[in-house]
């Protein structure tokens, strides 16, 4: 194999990542531009951060463009999908998109529950409704999926959150089934990362204290969640179907 296609795997492709003017998702899309993607980065009401984003990336020599849009709303998400599409195919899509939510349960409403969920699982879901309907025709294309460990272990007092990300699981296998073999469909399931998730704007002190107490002893970088995703894109993961790869410094265990 040449070096270029090595050092630029995804050279010709183009992504989009959900929630990327910042943290995973603004790492992701870095990652993916290195590796030669031009890169759709969606934002809701970021439009300094993401213009910065496309300039870092240019500056690289990479490629990027910009598009707002709610993920909740599924008007803003099919006009994403159509000035996505018209400007060319999409080859990948990373579900990052994502909000969090400490509240007790029994405080937790009906507002508080649909945003959580409309966000976290229903934005994955329409936005892989609108790729995989282009990906069928083309029968070729990659999602990656943001979850969550808490996905898999839940956590008192977020109990929105961890619903929405086991949902996101059970998304990601059910749709890796129905769309393999010609599109792969994986998911990243992170453990605590240090972006702006993880503060005092929205969780307790207790909590974000409480966030590096595992194994590797530190919150993970969102480079390190963006070379998942990195991986699960490229050609080297190609036996990979409905996986969720555990970046979360070992805070949990289990598959
Ligand atoms: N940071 C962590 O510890 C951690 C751990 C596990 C999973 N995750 C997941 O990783 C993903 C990225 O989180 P992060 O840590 O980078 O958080 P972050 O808050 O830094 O970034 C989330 C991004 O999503 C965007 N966003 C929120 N709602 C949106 C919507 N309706 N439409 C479009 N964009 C929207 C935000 O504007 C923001 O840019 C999320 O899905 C999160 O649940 C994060």
């Amino acid at each position: 194999m040449s070096a270029s296609v090595q050092q630029r795997p995804l050279a010709g492709q183009t992504a989009l990542v959900t929630g990327a003017a910042q943290g995973i998702g603004r790492a992701t899309a870095i990652a993916l531009a290195e590796a030669g993607a031009l890169v759709w980065i969606n934002h809701l009401r970021q439009s300094d951060a993401a213009a910065a984003l496309v300039a870092d990336i240019e500056a690289a020599g990479g490629r990027a463009r910009t598009v707002q849009a709610d993920v909740a709303s599924p008007m803003q998400v099919a006009s994403l999908f159509e000035e996505v599409l018209a400007a060319g195919p999409l080859d990948i899509l990373v579900n990052n998109a994502g909000v969090i939510l400490e509240k007790p349960f029994v405080d937790t409403d009906e507002d508080d529950w649909a945003h959580v969920l409309g966000v976290d699982l229903g934005g994955v879901y329409r936005c892989c409704r609108h790729a995989l309907r282009h990906m069928q025709t083309r029968q070729s294309g990659c999602i990656v999926n943001i979850a969550s460990e808490l996905g898999f272990v839940g956590r008192a007092d977020y109990v929105a959150y961890c619903t929405a990300k086991a949902g996101v699981i059970g998304l990601t296998r059910s749709l890796a089934r129905e769309f393999a073999p010609h599109i792969r469909i994986n998911g990243v399931a992170p453990g605590p990362v240090d972006t702006p998730m993880v503060s005092l704007a929205h969780m307790s002190a207790e909590m974000v204290a409480k966030e590096s107490d595992i194994p590797a002893g530190r919150l993970g970088r969102p480079e390190e969640i963006a070379a998942a995703v990195l991986f699960l894109v490229s050609p080297g993961a190609s036996f990979f179907h409905g996986q969720m790869l555990g970046a979360n410094g070992g805070a949990w265990m289990g598959s």
